[in-house]
């Protein structure tokens, strides 16, 4: 059992301490852990023989994953595009052409809110089925005031349907949306529509927790991005942001700046941003699976990340247009082959790190007494298995809030 018990989020050296205990067992009361230690200890305890027993046959368990960064609902998949990029076509090319997030904004317009909803179900069930027991989930493919208020309030449905934990995000500075390209001050416009028509609403029905902001070449601007988190902050959104992916802007400067929760994907981060990062609370959240989908050679410098100190989180960044992907053991593979990680620090990574950058560490990503019952147990034999075996979900049972989500019908070698 990896118990991850400690004084929450980890830097450096400790990334890699997963706390292990052989032969563990967890007491859980009301849906949080009261109590955790061997299997000789916990059964000692008078109220563990009135228990309900879970035999979990010696596998190993471990806090559920906590995906910190995913764009869960969108209509459809871009695999023209996927197509596009591998005759040579560059992402980037394809977005200034009408296509990437403009695309999944068109369809996202088009799509009915119970369209969306069914295929945000059938995912989040994926998730769980591969020992993720919460989900970050950004709007940003509405862009307009209707579609990204069905899109919030689809977050609030779905967090009260379907058992996984939903933190939702509001990301309407994604792109500038079409109707306000080519007019004059035509960002500037859509950065008003933000601040005077969409955030109001968002914070006063308390849509969303957390403002992010694409700040990046052919999004937003460091200034711009500045303004629109400070109008977040304002309506009570806390900001978290996507920086340094397409090309070196600072915006993990203004991440840092603003105490911003996480800034997500920085493949090109330098030196001195890395440093900084080695000292600020700001969570680095690396987004492997895009590099890989996308082709990229170029992965986050995870190790000098880790060397400075940085809080290193991962996650799946589950999107149609750069990583679809809802795996978090196929990101733990990726983070150990491509980031250099070692599978110890890609699971502290994907669980408490990223509780952190939910600011959920007080409630989720370890197995310690008063926390939330939120397990993932693999059908493994050694707890480096769960990023070795990649392609295929070796999760075996998922827990959330003591009650299980999600048992295999048959196990994978
Ligand atoms: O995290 N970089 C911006 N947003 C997404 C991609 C969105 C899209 O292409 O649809 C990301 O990679
Ligand atoms: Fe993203």
């Amino acid at each position: 059992m990896l118990t991850l018990h400690g004084r929450g989020a980890r830097r450096g050296s400790s990334l890699s301490n997963l706390e292990l205990i052989k032969d563990g067992a967890l007491l859980v009361r009301d849906g949080l852990i009261a109590a955790v230690g061997s299997r000789g200890e916990v059964e000692k305890l008078p109220e563990a023989r009135g228990a309900e027993k879970l035999d979990l046959g010696g596998r190993v368990v471990a806090p559920g994953f906590v995906d910190s960064h995913t764009h869960l609902v969108h209509a459809a998949s871009r695999a023209e595009e996927y197509e596009l990029r591998i005759a040579g076509a560059s992402y980037e090319e394809i977005a200034r052409k009408g296509g990437g997030i403009l695309n999944s904004v068109k369809k996202l317009r088009a799509a009915t809110s119970e369209e969306l909803k069914k295929r945000a179900l059938a995912a989040l069930k994926q998730f769980a089925a591969h020992g993720t027991t919460t989900v970050e989930a950004k709007s940003g493919y509405g862009l307009d005031v209707a579609s990204e208020l069905k899109i919030l309030k689809l977050h609030k449905e779905l967090a009260a349907e379907q058992p996984l934990e939903i933190v939702s995000t509001f990301l309407g500075a994604h792109v500038v949306p079409d109707e306000y390209r080519g007019k004059a001050n035509g960002a500037e416009r859509y950065i008003q529509l933000i601040e005077q028509n969409l955030l109001p609403g968002i914070g006063e029905k308390r849509l969303a927790e957390f403002c992010d902001v694409f700040c990046d070449r052919g999004a937003f601007s460091v200034e711009q991005s500045k303004r629109v988190l400070q109008a977040g902050r304002q309506w009570g959104l806390a900001p978290r942001m996507h920086a340094e992916q397409l090309s070196r802007t600072g915006a993990a400067r203004l991440a840092i700046l603003m105490r911003a929760a996480s800034c997500d994907h920085l493949e090109k981060v330098n030196k001195s941003d890395i440093q900084a990062l080695g000292k600020s609370d700001t969570v680095a959240t690396l987004l492997p699976g895009c590099d890989f989908h996308l082709g990229l050679k170029q992965y986050a410098p995870a190790r000098a990340l880790i060397n400075a100190g940085a809080i290193v989180s991962l996650a799946t960044d589950y999107n149609p247009g750069t990583s679809p992907t809802l795996s978090m053991p196929m990101i733990l593979s990726l983070a150990c082959t491509q980031l250099r990680m070692t599978p110890a620090e890609a699971i502290a990574a994907a669980t408490i790190n990223a509780a952190y950058a939910l600011r959920r560490e007080k409630m989720i990503g370890s197995l310690e007494v008063g926390k939330q019952a939120d397990l993932a147990v693999f059908e493994v034999a050694d707890y480096r298995e769960i990023p070795y075996y990649f392609g295929v979900s070796h999760c075996w049972m998922t827990v959330k809030r003591g009650r299980v989500i999600h048992a295999a019908e048959q196990t994978p070698i």
